[in-house]
């Protein structure tokens, strides 16, 4: 149940090494082994946090045992991530939240970003009519108006129990003092290094002449400014005032749109989560603008009267039974989601049993059914991204919170705001920036998800809650683009259906479908030559990519000890007391 992965030797000899060649540079103090110490399964009787960072992951620790409560540590861990996991930790981007109280309540806020006033449906779009490549991906015009900064203290408004300056001070002192970056995150900055430049005039932290090696910190002064006056003068920290100016100069500096006005009128929401069944377990999930609550449960209901268990995990007819139902799902997505304060979305329909069944009335069990028979169009389409960034926490009390927040791409739209220091998101390109055509995950969509002014671009991310009888069962979510919604649904049904535990669930190789292109997606080295033959009998066209969705969960145990796991394709560290 508990593993771990440490800096072995030969890895503290290159540190030091690296340390020495670059002398003072960048390189403050030999770091430790313990630096680096990574725990991706773990059991704690009292409280547990999962997130992408063993720092955030212990913010948060530190902030439940000082007696703050999940929403509290959810807060920290939030702050945190934005300071030491800048490709997808953000106060530049947005996120979604499912709360689980002790006594059963249950709750959610939405802090999507929104388009700004002055957007246009055809604001990609050539004249003539054509989408313009990377224009939604890259660069000003592709930033949302922020939303992580006024969710963050609507939830400690109603939830929160410590101080916020408490909360928030964790992460002024990681950007203030520097922290020792990770392998991937190095990886990552030199790989998007001509990028940062493409979109960043002045200098940055993220950019520097020679590459970031191992033993380098990252010191972030101007983050830890912004931070502070978010601390001091609250929500007008970041939405009025200097932070505010400072993101509109941005934004004038390149083509962006987004104004002092955008940004003093943006207002997170209260949602009413949405809960179905699935045989005895309850999810809680997120409504649209997510697509990702309505996804899974349609696929969970799609699944529910079949003998899974009996079929295996990853036998022919199991996989055959939930691809058919991605499939189906993610057409329904294209078709019918999108941000419910613009358009009439008919979740109610979508989820009626009735319905259900009618949409798998098709379903046959011994061939696949193309997906231009489920709907119109088809092409090819990679996915590369997956940098999103979840986290799951459970109190002492019972309290849950399951939270997913994003730049959209690694590092957003790779512009860093100048003198604020953090990076804005690229969520822009989450709308359908013309009917039919696919976004950087593939996905399409239509009017139900076209850019109109202040609305919401349609999410997949799933941030879930599980009850079984009554009591607090499961807390997971994943980022990962169009993947996070199929990711949720196998890990759950691998506990759940398959009998795995909660780390063996969540490392196993995981597949994907998701109607447009048609093609099975699978993580390299999962399925043997055997099934591949066995689902390409069936009529799928398989494909296999690196890794898809980073989950982190938390499982309770029958005794209630908590057992949770991050993933092993990434540096999550799960925690706990
Ligand atoms: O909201 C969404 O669905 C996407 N912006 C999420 C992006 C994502 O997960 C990227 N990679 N991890």
């Amino acid at each position: 149940m508990f593993k771990s992965l440490y800096f072995n030797k030969f890895h503290s000899i290159i540190l030091l090494t690296a340390c020495i060649s670059i002398f003072f540079v960048n390189c403050k103090t030999t770091p430790k082994e313990e630096d680096y110490k990574i725990i991706q399964s773990s059991v704690a009787k009292k409280a547990m946090v999962v997130s992408a960072h063993h720092l955030s992951t212990k913010v948060g620790n530190d902030i439940l045992k000082k007696g703050g409560n999940a929403v509290d540590a959810t807060i920290a861990v939030q702050y945190a991530l934005a300071v030491v996991y800048p490709r997808a930790g953000n106060i530049g981007g947005g996120g979604f939240m499912v709360i689980r109280t002790k006594d059963g309540k249950y709750d959610s806020i939405d802090y999507r970003e929104k388009a700004p006033k002055a957007s246009t449906r055809d604001m990609y779009l050539d004249s003539l009519g054509n989408v313009i490549p990377g224009l939604s991906r890259n660069g000003h015009l592709a930033v949302g108006v922020p939303g992580t900064v006024d969710g963050m203290f609507e939830v400690h408004k109603k939830y929160g129990k410590l101080d916020f300056k408490e909360l928030i001070q964790p992460a002024i002192d990681l950007a203030t003092n520097g922290f020792l970056l990770t392998p991937l995150e190095i990886d990552r900055l030199n790989k998007f290094k001509p990028e940062f430049e493409k979109y960043n005039e002045q200098p940055n932290p993220f950019l520097k002449d020679t590459p970031w090696i191992q033993g380098n910190r990252l010191v972030q002064k101007e983050l830890a400014h912004t931070l502070e006056l978010i601390r001091d003068k609250g929500r007008a920290g970041f939405y009025e005032g200097e932070t505010a100016n400072d993101i509109v100069a941005e934004m004038k500096s390149g083509n962006g749109i987004i104004t002092l006005d955008d940004l003093s009128s943006y207002h997170s929401k209260w949602r009413t989560p949405l809960v179905g069944d699935y045989k005895d377990y309850k999810i809680i999930s997120m409504a649209p603008p997510s697509s990702g609550g309505i996804a899974l449960l349609q696929m969970l209901k799609m699944v529910e009267k079949y003998p899974l268990a009996d079929y295996g995990f990853q036998s022919q007819k199991a996989m055959h039974l939930m691809i058919e139902a991605e499939r189906r799902v993610y057409s329904d997505r294209a078709k019918h989601l999108g941000d419910s304060d613009f358009y009439n979305v008919p979740q109610d329909s979508m989820l009626d049993e009735t319905y259900i069944a009618d949409r798998m009335s098709d379903f046959d069990p011994t061939k696949s059914t193309p997906s231009d028979m489920v709907a119109a169009g088809n092409f090819a389409v990679p996915l590369e991204s997956f940098e999103t960034t979840h986290t799951s926490v459970v109190d002492a009390e019972g309290n849950a919170v399951s939270v997913t927040t994003t730049l959209n791409s690694n590092y957003g739209s790779k512009v860093v705001v100048d003198n604020a220091g953090f990076f804005l998101n690229n969520e822009m390109d989450d709308f359908s920036a013309k009917p039919g055509v696919p976004n950087q995950f593939g996905l399409v969509g239509n009017e139900a998800n076209a850019i109109e002014p202040e609305k919401r671009m349609l999410s997949s991310m799933t941030p879930t809650i599980v009850e079984k009888n009554g009591e607090l069962f499961m807390v997971l979510g994943a980022p990962g683009g169009s993947t996070i919604i199929t990711a949720v649904f196998q890990v759950f049904l691998n506990v759940v259906e398959f009998g795995m535990p909660l780390d063996d669930a969540l490392f196993a190789k995981r597949f994907h479908h998701q109607w447009l292109p048609d093609v099975v997606l699978y993580e390299t080295g999962g399925l043997t030559e055997a099934s591949k033959q066995s689902l390409e009998a069936l009529g799928h066209s398989l494909k296999d990519v690196k890794y898809m969705a980073l989950v982190k969960a938390i499982h309770v145990q029958p005794d209630g000890a908590l057992h949770g796991v991050g993933d092993n394709r990434s540096e999550d560290h799960a925690e706990g007391y």
